[in-house]
């Protein structure tokens, strides 16, 4: 799982088809930080995390203070490697087994019965943690060498669009943290797809970056609680979400696009309709209607609409499947946030 990642050795990485170096020394000052009980910004393959400390309460509650996150709003646990599980879980059951084997590191939150080792603060007073490896070399040569699990939520304000780009955490939280390493842009571009194992029955808890399809493939059916929470409400659900400043409209598939206010952007997916031909601020998320690229353009694409000075930003809805239900839960509570 470490491959790529040796100790007493630079960071040396490929994104696309550019060479990325993060040097020892930075992953030894960041590490060094998380320890000092600071909060740090580090890359991953889906988004830019803020971590802290995860069995350091109070570091944790300096992620809930700068982010102006609620405390019911539990954080995913980052390690390094899958012997830390029993550390911080009660028990590991073989579907989780599976999924870790399967998918780690990669793009998938399993919650688990925690310990009491894992403070309250990381998990909202409930008594399970989200755990995950995170899937970029960076991401974990700084968990190792920390030695500790790190906690971090995705570094930007509560509310706000996610970071997919250090230039986004700059964006956000500059001069308010010690350091931000900078990984390149995110590959994956969405957070993690959450499965709750900690009950009777595997349950999605929010769409990600791993599609369902995967999910179901490994380990069967699973209740998904994402598309319509009826009653079982998850923070991550909340409405005030992934929102640009700017407001973003969804149309659905049959509307014609709109072509006012006079500053306007769109978002479009596959061939550029031709009515959208002439218009300035078009952004097409893929031309080849590849769901992969969509998402992993769909966070840095609405931060660049967003310095534009738009008024408005319209979409239409993504295809039903895959990817496109990630993105469509994304796009649906930026939405909303203008709704409401
Ligand atoms: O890809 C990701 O998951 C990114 C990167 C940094 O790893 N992290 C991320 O964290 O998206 P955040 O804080 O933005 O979203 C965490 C969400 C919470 O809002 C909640 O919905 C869910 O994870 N969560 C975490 N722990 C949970 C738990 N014990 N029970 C239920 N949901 C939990
Ligand atoms: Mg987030």
């Amino acid at each position: 799982m470490l491959d790529g990642v040796m100790e007493c050795k630079d960071v040396l990485f490929q994104i696309k088809d550019k060479m990325f170096m993060v040097t020892l020394d930075k992953i030894n000052k960041a590490a060094d930080l998380i320890c000092k009980g600071e909060l740090i910004a580090f890359p991953t393959e889906t988004v830019y995390g803020l971590g802290a400390n995860a069995l350091d309460a109070k570091a944790v509650a300096r992620i809930f203070a700068l982010k102006e996150r609620p405390y019911f709003d539990p954080l995913i646990v980052h390690i390094h490697s899958q012997h830390i599980v029993n550390q911080l879980v009660m028990d590991v059951p073989p579907l989780a087994q599976t999924l870790m084997k399967r998918f780690w590191p990669g793009p998938l939150t399993i919650i688990l019965r925690k310990k009491p080792l894992v403070p309250d603060i990381v998990t909202a007073g409930m008594p399970t943690v989200g755990l995950r490896i995170p899937n970029h070399p960076v991401a974990l040569a700084l968990i190792e060498k920390a030695g500790v699990p790190i906690a971090a939520p995705s570094a930007n304000p509560f509310g706000k669009l996610s970071p997919t780009k250090a230039e986004h955490v700059a964006k956000y939280f500059n001069q308010q943290i010690p350091m931000i390493l900078d990984g390149g842009a995110c590959q994956k571009g969405l957070e993690s797809t959450i499965i709750d194992l900690s009950g009777f029955e595997p349950t999605i808890r929010r769409l990600g970056a791993l599609p369902i399809e995967d999910i179901t493939a490994c380990i069967g059916p699973c209740r998904d609680v994402t598309a319509n929470s009826g009653g079982d409400i998850m923070p991550g659900t909340l409405d005030k979400h992934y929102a640009p400043q700017t407001v973003l409209i969804l149309l659905s598939a049959q509307d014609p696009w709109p072509k006012s206010p006079s500053r306007r952007g769109y978002v479009v997916f596959g061939v550029t309709p031709d009515e959208l031909k002439d218009e300035p601020h078009v952004l097409n998320l893929s031309k080849q209607g590849d769901l992969f690229e969509a998402a992993a353009g769909l966070f840095e694409g609405l931060h660049q609409m967003d310095q534009m000075g738009l008024e408005r930003i319209y979409v239409k809805p993504f295809p039903k499947h895959g990817l496109g239900l990630a993105i469509m839960d994304r796009l649906v509570k930026a939405a909303n946030t203008f709704r409401a």
